[in-house]
């Protein structure tokens, strides 16, 4: 979808060669290194409208807490997983106007930017906080290319998390559990509340689809096979494929007539008010049930989607920094806030994410956030496709176009398979 080269560059240069054209200067002219602009920072997120909002809120609290004298200047562009975002990020960043820090995801997503813009290498920032020694080391890895540090990890969310509405289930006769053993129990449970008038399993919009069928690849392949998807290991036409995709067919069955409208925090509100009994999501819904009301635990409960216990599906938010952002010394103040323990926290604990250092108090964050830090010791990570961690951009588009296809029902299993098989080997 984008033109993924480097551009030619130089602005500046180009403006500086100028203004000497004009005004006949020599090279006698003094080199000027300007000091960082500090007194504002535009920071660029998808982070534009409810429960994510609030959380960008609370990290800017602490900014203005940290730096007063800095204009926080909100640029967030809606639709989550940054569906719009990342495209108007792209553009303005081969347009030579980026903004002066922007949220990316770490992994593949990250590298990619390495590989086609200017970023400010943050290894003084690392050190100068002492971050590399509180990260865990897919955190740290996820952020680093070639050795050198290229963004400051704000908070680490789960994406492989089953939520279910109580209420609904006793309804339908069933156990208040999310925790299934097999796809195939949890498919029982499916269809006892298909019985009922509710939504069994809510889907929303493109990426929500890629999402649910990244959850089921973890579970038919196990984290192993999973990460060898990204790097050749393992082969996208195997029959463990096959019955993810076959799996996914069939979750389809129970999903909303008007999925391919529908945003995950939309998604996370049926649950919340009892239309659905299922929702496979990021725990950024967390925030998003409490906001309607629902108590984690009693009215919404989770646990990872079926087939996928022991394994995070990681997704590190980040920030990072382009060589010519407007305002440097403004990003530099904000990615010393993310990473600082306050504004970890802060943001964490609206976000329903864990904070990236594991130096932080625990204290303010939910006690599923408290879980989801215990795991996070002692599970497998793997890297989400449908965040940025797992492939680059056209590998990922390529994907949501193939899934896109099946869930409008243009093709079938085998067509999505060799589609897949496509995307991952055209890379
Ligand atoms: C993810 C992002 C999360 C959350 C989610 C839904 O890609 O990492 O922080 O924003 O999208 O928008």
């Amino acid at each position: 979808m984008h033109a993924r080269t480097r551009r030619a560059r130089p602005r500046l240069l180009a403006g500086a060669l100028l203004v000497c054209t004009l005004a006949a200067c020599g090279p006698a002219t003094p080199e000027v290194t300007p000091e960082p602009v500090a007194d504002e920072v535009e920071v660029f997120t998808w982070w534009a409208s409810g429960t994510e909002k609030l959380a960008l809120d609370a990290a800017a609290a602490v900014f203005a807490e940290q730096h007063p004298q800095t204009v926080f200047a909100d640029a967030a562009i809606g639709g989550g997983a940054g569906s719009a975002a990342k495209d108007l990020l792209w553009s303005r960043l081969a347009a030579g106007d980026p903004p002066d820090t922007f949220q990316v995801h770490g992994g593949a997503e990250l590298a990619e930017h390495v590989a086609n813009h200017d970023l400010r290498p943050l290894d003084d920032v690392l050190d100068e906080i002492g971050l590399a020694a509180v990260l865990p080391a897919a955190v740290l890895d996820s952020i680093r290319v070639d050795g050198d540090t290229y963004a400051i990890p704000s908070n680490l969310h789960r994406a492989n998390v089953l939520w279910a509405n109580t209420d609904v289930l006793r309804d339908a006769g069933l156990e208040p559990t999310a925790a299934f053993d097999s796809l195939d129990d949890w498919l029982v449970a499916l269809d006892a509340v298909d019985a009922t008038q509710v939504t069994p399993l809510v889907l929303g919009s493109a990426w929500t689809q890629v999402h649910l069928l990244e959850q089921l690849l973890i579970a038919h392949l196990g984290p192993e096979g999973y990460r060898g998807l990204w790097d050749g290991r393992t082969d996208a036409g195997s029959p463990e494929v096959t019955a993810a995709l076959e799996d996914f067919e069939r979750l389809l069955a129970y999903t909303n007539d008007d999925r391919d409208s529908l945003d995950w925090e939309d998604a996370a509100f049926r649950v919340a008010n009892g239309e659905a009994a299922f929702l496979v999501m990021g725990d950024w819904s967390l925030p998003a049930f409490r906001s309607a009301g629902a108590s984690i635990g009693s009215d919404v409960v989770w646990a990872p989607s079926p087939g996928t216990s022991g394994v995070i599906d990681l997704v590190v938010d980040a920030f990072a920094v382009p060589t010519e952002a407007p305002h440097v010394g403004g990003a530099l103040q904000w990615v010393a806030t993310i990473a600082s323990a306050q504004g970890q926290t802060a943001l964490s604990a609206a976000k329903g994410s864990i904070p990236a250092r594991s130096d932080t108090s625990l204290q303010a964050l939910h006690p599923y956030q408290q879980q989801t830090v215990a795991a996070l010791r002692r599970d497998e990570l793997v890297p989400s496709l449908a965040h940025g961690g797992a492939a680059d951009t056209a590998t990922l588009d390529a994907v949501t176009a193939a899934v896109g296809a099946f869930t409008t029902g243009t093709t079938a299993v085998a067509e999505l398979q060799a589609a897949l098989v496509h995307a991952l080997t055209s890379r």
